[in-house]
C-alpha cells in the first residue's frame, strides 16, 4: 500500500488534506493524524472492520480496546448509556484535552471497538486538526497512539511514518505534537474515580475537581503483580526500547557518578551505551554518549522529549542506557510509568545497598 503523506503548511493545504482524509475515513480506511498528545491511528469507530485493519496495521493484540475520539459534547450521549456527575464535572473542567473518560457503553458502539468490553472510552481532542478531522469524516474516530505495538508512542509525523509507512492510507503531518505522553484514562464508572492511566492531568487535578481520586492499584507496581490493570493496555510491556534501560534514582549527584560508572564500565567491554540525563545534572557527565531529555525547571521539556529520545537510542543501536528518574513534578507520575515500562521496571538507588551489583 502507498501511503500518502500529507505536508500542512498553508491553510490551503490543510484543507485539503483534511478533506481527503475524512474521504478516506468514511470508506472505513486509516489515516494518522496529530493530537495535543501523541499521534492518532484513525478509523471509523463505529465500523468493526475499520477496528480490525487498526489491529492489523498495528500488530495489536484485539482484546486492547480504542479509545474513541469526538469533536463535540453533544456526540457523547449516543455512544454512552449514562453520563455520570463525575464525568460530567471533569468534561468542563478538562475537554477539549488530554483527559479520557470511560463510560459504559451504548448499543451503537460495536464491541470490535472496545475489545470486547461493555464500556468505551472517549476523547475530545483539543488539536484543531484533530478537532476539523472529526467533524468532517462526520464520525467518532476510534485512534490508538500510531505506532507499531511494542514502539514508543510518535510524537512527530517522522515517527508514524518509520512505523506504520506502506500500512496505512494517510499520515497528516501537523508537526511535533504539544505533550509528549498519552491522555490521562480515568474510569467514572464506579463509585471513586480511578485513574487507569496517568497523564498530563494529575491526579491533584482530579482531585481538585472531584475532592476524591485515587490510581488504579494495579498500575503502581509491576505489570507481573496479582492484580489485574483495569485499562487492558497497561497489562503489556509497552514502550520497550532495543536496548536494556536502568533507571537510577536518588540524590542528584550520586545518580550522575553511579549512572556514570556503570555506562563507562559497559562501554569499556566494547558496548553501545547512552545516558539519558536532565539538563541540570548534563556538565557531572564527562562523556559524548549523553542525550539531555529537558530542564527539570520545566518537566513538560521532559515529558515532550522522552518518546523521542527513546526512539533515537534505537536508531544508534544502543545496547545499554542508563537514565535518572524524572519523579518529583506533578507530572512526574506520568512521566516514570512510561519509563518505568521501557525499563522493563529495572530501578537502582545510587548510594542504596545495590550499590554493588551492576
Ligand atoms: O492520548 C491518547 O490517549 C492517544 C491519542 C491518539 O488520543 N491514544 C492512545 O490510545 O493512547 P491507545 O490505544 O494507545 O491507548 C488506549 C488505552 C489502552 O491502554 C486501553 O487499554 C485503554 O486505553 N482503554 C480503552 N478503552 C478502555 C475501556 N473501555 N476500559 C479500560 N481501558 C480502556
Ligand atoms: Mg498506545
Amino acid at each position: 500500500m502507498n501511503t500518502e503523506i500529507c505536508s500542512m503548511k498553508t491553510k490551503e493545504e490543510r484543507r485539503l488534506a483534511i478533506l481527503r482524509a475524512a474521504r478516506i475515513l468514511r470508506e472505513g480506511k486509516l489515516v494518522a493524524f496529530p493530537t495535543e498528545t501523541v499521534y492518532g491511528l484513525g478509523g471509523n469507530g463505529l465500523d468493526p472492520q475499520a477496528a480490525s485493519r487498526i489491529y492489523a496495521a498495528k500488530g495489536r493484540p484485539s482484546d486492547n480496546p480504542l479509545i474513541l475520539h469526538i469533536c463535540d459534547r453533544r456526540e457523547l450521549p449516543p455512544l454512552v448509556r449514562r453520563i455520570p456527575e463525575a464525568a460530567k464535572r471533569l468534561m468542563d473542567a478538562f475537554w477539549p484535552g488530554p483527559l479520557t473518560l470511560i463510560f459504559e457503553k451504548s448499543e451503537k458502539v460495536p464491541l470490535e471497538s472496545t475489545g470486547g468490553l461493555d464500556t468505551v472510552a472517549i476523547r475530545f481532542p483539543s488539536h484543531p486538526v484533530a478537532q476539523e478531522l472529526i467533524r468532517e469524516a462526520n464520525m467518532p474516530i476510534a485512534a490508538p497512539s500510531a505506532n507499531l505495538s511494542g514502539r514508543p508512542s510518535p510524537t512527530t509525523a517522522e515517527h508514524v511514518i518509520q512505523d506504520l509507512s506502506g500500512r496505512i492510507e494517510m499520515i497528516l503531518d501537523g508537526g511535533p505534537v504539544e505533550i509528549g505522553l498519552e491522555s490521562t484514562i480515568i474510569d467514572v464508572t464506579g463509585e471513586i474515580p480511578l485513574i487507569l492511566r496517568p497523564g498530563y492531568i494529575s491526579l491533584a487535578q482530579l482531585r481538585e475537581v472531584l475532592g476524591q481520586g485515587e490510581f488504579d492499584p494495579a498500575i503502581l507496581g509491576k505489570p507481573d503483580s496479582a492484580l489485574r490493570p483495569r485499562a487492558p493496555g497497561m497489562k503489556y510491556r509497552h514502550y520497550a526500547p532495543k536496548a536494556e534501560l536502568t533507571i537510577v534514582e536518588g540524590e542528584p549527584q550520586a545518580v550522575a557518578r553511579r549512572i556514570f560508572f556503570l555506562a563507562e564500565e559497559k562501554r569499556k567491554q566494547g558496548f553501545q551505551v547512552g545516558i539519558l540525563c536532565s539538563e541540570e545534572s548534563r556538565l557531572w557527565y564527562d562523556a559524548s554518549f549523553v542525550k539531555t531529555i529537558g530542564t527539570r525547571a520545566n518537566e513538560e521539556t521532559i515529558a515532550h522529549n522522552l518518546y523521542r529520545c527513546l526512539r533515537e537510542f534505537d536508531e544508534e543501536e544502543k545496547e545499554f542506557v542508563y537514565s535518572e528518574a524524572f519523579s518529583e513534578g506533578p507530572l512526574g507520575a506520568a512521566i516514570m510509568n512510561r519509563l518505568m515500562k521501557a525499563a522493563g521496571y529495572r530501578i537502582l538507588q545510587a548510594g542504596g545497598e545495590d550499590e554493588n551489583l551492576s
